[in-house]
């Protein structure tokens, strides 16, 4: 893999939502922090000039990127150049390639629909653009295991893997790089992270919000495809993983992929799906829809560490709360009468601040043997100065630095474990806004004391 540094950035659906909410934000803090230098090609069909693309940048940035500071804006202004055409005609694609110019390992960022995909990569090629470049695409990667792969083959025809970025903004957040840091970085951790000490797994990823205006795109989704595939796997595999070689490049991504295969493919009877009330008559939803919004999972991995040990997912919109959160329980301490398993656990919290608590219980003061469940915490509240997971990975990508994309294999092995739910594998449950989905889900845990609720919420 070479680390050069990419020279220009170019990026397709220039006038569209994606370029609005997130690329001119993260293109002007990138300027401002100074960890952008290349030219900015915009491409979009739209018939613009290059002034009114500087206008929807910088009404981008004020809405989106915390306001405009003006002599970063200046320069992504002055950077800034527009190809406008159709995709599909080879015309636009030559047109890029000039306004190339001399630049020798572009950087293509892909903010359009997949379907446009192939005739983009297939003009890229042909017109010389994707000549030692890179790619950049977000999730979606594909609806299933093979519209995945007919992904891969098309983004292959021109990039070799290497030069293909997988945005899966999950793994460019501080608090999930800090759960491999943490279990790494400290002894005390290390021995106890196992199927000898670890009695179960649950990550909570709860949002107070419904599908806020994406009604289309949600209900052609649902949570297993919109977060789970994806994000929740990854966080399991940064819980489970081997610690990586340091030694060589790709050694986390391999560690990674090493998890998922260990997953075994979820079965429907280790799945609740729910809906919240109110869904269908959002507008884009169909009217009989039986897409989730809420999924409950509990999977296990047949590895030397995790055999046995269940780790559950539970993802839903329209919950009590909008935060992500990992707790290990851990077992039970042989003396009954001064433990309790409930209140041994490392609490891991990924949003909206970060935390890492362990769950430990102290005696109360007094004559009594009377237990006190307390917590031992650090929190870490983001400044609004730090960069986001965004804007991260974009400069990572920039930099050739492929560590926290989504690999090939990675993505394939991650539709394997949630292949045999997709669809209506199992009935969708109705809940009412506001609670913690179907009650049908409590099944799943009821063997490991119910949910954990994070932490602060009902
Ligand atoms: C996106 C999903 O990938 O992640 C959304 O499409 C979800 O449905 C979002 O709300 C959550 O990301 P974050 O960073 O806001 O927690």
């Amino acid at each position: 893999m070479s680390t050069s540094r990419s020279d220009a950035f170019v990026f397709f659906g220039a006038t569209g939502d994606l370029a609005y909410k997130k690329i001119f934000p993260a293109l002007h803090s990138m300027i401002r922090r100074r960890h952008l230098d290349a030219p900015i090609i915009g491409v979009a069909k739209e018939s613009w000039t290059v002034d009114q693309l500087r206008e929807r940048a910088r009404a981008s940035v004020q809405e989106h990127g915390g306001g405009v500071d003006e002599a970063a804006f200046a320069t992504l202004a002055k950077r800034l150049r527009y190809v406008s055409g159709d995709y599909g005609d080879g015309a636009t694609f030559d047109a890029l390639r000039r306004e190339l110019g001399s630049a020798a390992r572009p950087i293509h960022y892909l903010a359009i629909p997949p379907s446009l995909f192939p005739i983009v990569v297939e003009h890229l090629g042909r017109s010389g653009s994707a000549h030692d470049a890179r790619v950049i695409i977000e999730k979606p990667f594909g609806r299933d295991r093979e519209s995945a792969k007919a992904l891969n083959e098309t983004l292959h025809t021109v990039f070799d893997e290497t030069a293909v970025f997988r945005i899966d903004h999950y793994l460019g957040k501080e608090a999930v790089q800090n759960l491999l840091f943490f279990r790494f970085a400290n002894t005390f951790l290390e021995p106890i992270w196992n199927r000898n000490y670890v009695e179960s797994v649950q990550i909570t990823m709860a949002e107070e919000f419904g599908v806020a205006g994406r009604g289309r795109f949600y209900d052609e989704t649902g949570t297993i495809r919109d977060v789970v595939q994806n994000h929740m796997l990854q966080v399991v595999g940064f819980l489970a993983m081997e610690a990586p070689a340091i030694s060589y490049h790709e050694s986390i991504r391999d560690e990674q992929v090493k998890v998922f295969r260990e997953v075994r493919p979820l079965d429907a009877k280790d799945l609740v799906r729910g809906q919240f009330r109110g869904y269908r008559a959002e507008p884009g939803v169909a009217l009989d829809s039986s897409v989730e919004t809420f999924a409950a999972v509990r999977l296990y991995l047949d590895s030397w560490r995790w055999e046995g040990v269940p780790f559950f997912i539970r993802a839903g919109k329209r919950l009590p709360v909008t935060t992500t959160e990992v707790v290990v329980k851990l077992k039970r301490p042989p003396i009954r009468k001064l433990a309790s398993r409930y209140e041994n656990y490392v609490r891991l919290r990924l949003s909206p601040e970060v935390t890492i608590a362990i769950g430990a219980r102290v005696k109360k003061p007094g004559e009594d043997l009377i237990a006190d469940p307390t917590e031992l915490s650090f929190v870490h509240h983001a400044s609004s100065d730090e960069m986001d997971a965004y804007e991260r990975l974009r400069g990572d990508a920039i930099a050739g630095d492929a560590t926290l994309f989504a690999r090939e294999d990675a993505v394939l092995a991650a539709w394997d474990i949630v292949q045999p739910i997709l669809g209506n594998a199992t009935p969708v449950h109705e809940y009412d806004p506001g609670t913690w989905g179907p009650a049908e889900a409590d099944r799943l845990t009821a063997g490991v004391g119910g949910w954990a609720s994070p932490k602060g919420a009902k």
